[in-house]
């Protein structure tokens, strides 16, 4: 039973699997539920392309009756906090909300609210349906996850993908090992390698954004010498085996954490998981929706 999904950690591993399954049968053409009568809204505090646009779709594809909310032209702007614009949602039997939010575990401060929350993100904490697309996505191209060898690769201290991806991934019983420079370095997180050291063992090379917004300037970032040392040029994909996969939860920055001429090269998956994001945010909406009795 799943009454919100903020971190990966509210998931069994069992629902995850069920979600995965679901967004399998939902991308090859199963019926989805239809709730034309249910009240939904989507808010979001903080820019987005895919996450915000294909919960959109799923929606639709759902019947759901989608509230047009825009941070922008809200009462935020006159101070609203968080909680009562949520409540204010609630109280107009708006029955799911999707959140994204700069401000890390701010699901917290809506835990007294009576309307399921999935988050878009919670700042560098979580992003748990960009994590099941990607649990997906790996699934669908290997049949397991289980016993995968899987590098992350980047800015893990501000990756909000890392975190759920590492969290569930080690539960699923992957191996999961980190490459990046020791100013995007988390200690809290698992064994850090080398990529060319590891390059020829890798199935699923997972690449993350540089979040360039999360920086406070501090450290010295130089594009050309993190592409040498940490991108995914030519030179590495050819060593990586013929099945490996590479991954991007995207927006790319090309040229830095991948080679241009890589984003749709053969072993790139990278818009098949936006694509299976959208299956993913459908399964999703329709567990919660179960799962609450709505
Ligand atoms: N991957 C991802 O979260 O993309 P958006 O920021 O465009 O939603």
């Amino acid at each position: 039973m799943v009454k919100n999904l903020v971190t990966m950690s509210d998931l069994s591993k069992e629902e995850v699997y069920e979600l995965i399954e679901r967004g399998l049968q939902l991308k090859n053409g199963a019926k989805a539920l239809e709730r034309k009568d249910l009240f939904v809204a989507n808010l979001f505090f903080e820019n987005s392309t895919r996450t915000k646009h294909s919960f959109e779709v799923a929606q639709k594809k759902l019947a759901l009756n989608l509230i047009n909310f825009e941070a922008s032209t809200s009462s935020v702007n006159k101070g609203e906090t968080l909680y009562d614009t949520c409540k204010t949602l609630e109280m107009l039997g708006i029955k799911i909300l999707v959140i994204r939010h700069p401000e890390r575990e701010y699901y917290k401060k809506l835990s007294t609210l009576n309307i399921p929350i999935i988050s878009g993100g919670d700042g560098s904490g979580e992003h748990p349906s960009q994590c099941l697309l990607d649990l997906m996505t790996i699934y669908e191209r290997f049949g397991k996850i289980e016993g995968l060898n899987i590098v992350i690769v980047g800015d893990i201290k501000n990756s909000r993908v890392a975190r759920s991806n590492y969290n569930i991934l080690t539960r699923l019983g992957a191996k999961v090992r980190f490459i990046c420079p020791d100013i995007f370095a988390d200690e809290t997180l698992g064994q850090r390698v080398e990529f060319d050291e590891v390059i020829s063992e890798i199935d699923v090379c997972m690449l993350l954004r540089v979040q360039h917004e999360r920086h406070d300037g501090s450290a010295i970032f130089d594009k050309e010498d993190f592409h040498k040392n940490y991108g995914l040029n030519k030179e590495r994909y050819v060593k990586l085996k013929d099945y490996a996969i590479v991954m991007h939860p995207a927006p790319v920055n090309r040229g830095v954490e991948i080679a241009d001429e890589l984003v749709e090269a053969d072993k790139s998956v990278i818009f098949e998981q936006m694509r299976n994001g959208m299956f993913m945010r459908q399964a999703i909406l329709e567990k919660i929706i179960k799962d609450n009795n709505l």
